[in-house]
């Protein structure tokens, strides 16, 4: 692998960003340039007795039954300091950015009375979460501004994974996770193949843009950017992993660790790469595969999630970096001119230590994912998706786009009819894809989202299991999302 080459041609490059970056913030009205800011940030906060887990903080729970997660989350407005220098109007969960990260395992009751301290209507969805649907924080639920609401659910036996939480208020999405709400979700299952000696972090991908103040800068109404900004979802230009500007992680030469990645991003679409590393890609959304994949680097949609072995390969004291590598998402004429640059995301710093002895087999089967038969479907729905609408409509509340039986199997036959890409979400349910451009997929996945770059299509299968209600599919590209690509999934 020729990884000198690449890493000191990103080198070069990077000096070259900084000095366009610090012309560009001299000349424009904008704060940040880039990358600048490398390792400023604080470590992780370590405080008043506060249990970090994969590097967060974790809600606390506040039962002392076993099987019960019952937590607090509240929602406000908040003055925190996202870059340096800077303090910025923000909507937080618990004073955080992300908030601090729900864990449970296979089995447990999760509780969280959820309070609405923002000064406008919210909701608390459980990204990729199998759930009742009144739980399901859709927009269909709001909760006003100075109202509280319990979310209660069970977490159902294979669903161990990484997941999220964010808001899904009709119109303000893309808004609200802008300003700040979001946070990790981890669920554990009691028999993990995998050690639980193995060094986890759980990295929350998000990107930000501020003004000359610092405050977070959306798009002028009216404005050029606004209509780029509803083209390509509003895109960021400092990148954030968790609550920091280029982290540095740690890892022993010879140690596995194991890497949960999560793309809360609007509208950016991350192509990670680990400098002269490969990763071990062991899960998505629903969590682990039943085969582990070796691959070069990983593209990672708007509301995906990823687990990843990654193996210390390097020698003591290196320096490697994870970073964002181009990725062609837009259309060719709203593509932004520096979409090829290749962005920094964190430092994976090798210690000093002599190269530890790693014991650890990764197992060949992570897991058994039962089949979803395709025989048994019953029906296949076809979804067009063009920019702002899917099957010729935007979002209505009023109305029920589709209309399926309580534990009917049936297939999605998604296609994305315009030039640029459009991630397929659907509520409530995992799904297994099938085949893309019609070619079988490689084996059986959970997924709740499923990318479709421009003119490409997909079909998936999923079975509506346990839960009645009116579900939400849309393309997670938050702007689109909000502008109404978007429609309802009534199950009965
Ligand atoms: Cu993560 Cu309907 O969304
Ligand atoms: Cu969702
Ligand atoms: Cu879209």
């Amino acid at each position: 692998m020729d990884d000198l080459s690449y890493s000191s041609s990103t080198k070069a490059c990077s000096v070259l960003i900084m000095l366009l970056s610090l012309t560009w913030l001299i000349g424009s009205g904008n704060l940040m340039g880039n990358q600048q800011w490398g390792n400023s940030l604080t470590e992780s906060s370590e405080k008043n007795g506060e249990r970090i887990v994969a590097r967060h903080p974790v809600l606390e729970n506040l039962s002392s039954e076993s099987g019960i997660v019952e937590v607090e989350l509240t929602a406000s407005k908040e003055r925190l300091s996202l870059v340096p220098g800077f303090e910025t109007d923000v909507y937080a969960y618990n004073g955080r950015i992300p908030g601090p990260m729900l864990e449970a395992s296979e089995g447990d009751s999760v509780i969280v009375h959820f309070k609405n301290d923002l000064p406008e209507e919210t909701t608390v969805h459980w990204h990729g979460m199998h759930l009742p649907f009144v739980m399901d924080g859709s927009p269909f639920h709001p909760v006003g501004p100075g109202e509280t609401f319990t979310y209660s659910f069970r977490i159902h036996p294979g669903t161990a994974g990484t997941y999220w939480y964010h808001p899904h208020p009709h119109h303000r999405t893309a808004w609200q996770v802008g300003k700040g709400l979001y946070g990790g979700i981890i669920i554990r299952d009691p028999e993990d193949p995998l050690p639980d000696t193995l060094t986890e972090y759980l990295l929350i991908l998000s990107d930000n843009r501020f003004d000359k103040k610092g405050e977070v800068e959306f798009a002028e109404p009216g404005s050029r950017q606004e209509r780029i900004d509803d083209m390509n979802g509003r895109e960021g230009d400092v990148l954030f992993v968790n609550d920091e500007i280029m982290p540095e992680l740690s890892i022993r030469s010879g140690e596995v660790q194991r890497w949960r990645i999560v793309n809360a991003s609007g509208a950016r679409i991350y192509r990670l790469g680990l400098e002269g590393h490969t990763f071990t890609h062991i899960g998505s959304d629903g969590g682990l595969f039943e085969n582990p994949e070796e691959v070069d680097e990983i593209v990672l949609a708007n509301g995906e999630r990823a687990e990843l072995l990654v193996h210390g390969t390097g020698d003591p004291g290196r320096e490697v970096i994870l970073q964002a590598l181009p990725y062609d998402r837009y259309m060719p004429m709203w593509r932004p001119s520096d979409w090829n640059e290749t962005l920094d995301l964190l430092t994976l710093q090798y210690t000093g230590d002599p190269p530890a002895d790693s014991n650890f087999e990764l197992p060949e089967t992570l897991r058994k994912i039962p089949e979803i038969n395709i025989e048994d479907a019953t029906e296949t729905r076809i979804m067009r998706m063009t920019n702002g609408k899917i099957n010729s409509k935007t979002m209505d509340m009023n109305r029920v786009d589709e209309t399926a039986e309580l534990g009917a199997t049936e297939i999605w036959d998604i296609r994305n009819l315009v030039g640029m890409d459009h991630p397929f979400h659907l509520h409530g349910f995992q799904f297994q894809v099938i085949d893309r451009n019609g070619n079988p997929v490689s084996q059986r996945k959970w997924k709740d989202t499923v990318n479709l770059p421009g003119f490409e299509s997909a079909r998936f299968i999923v079975r509506y299991d346990n839960y009645p209600g009116k579900w939400m599919f849309h393309c997670h590209i938050l702007d689109h999302e909000d502008q109404g690509m978007m429609g309802v999934l009534e199950v009965k």
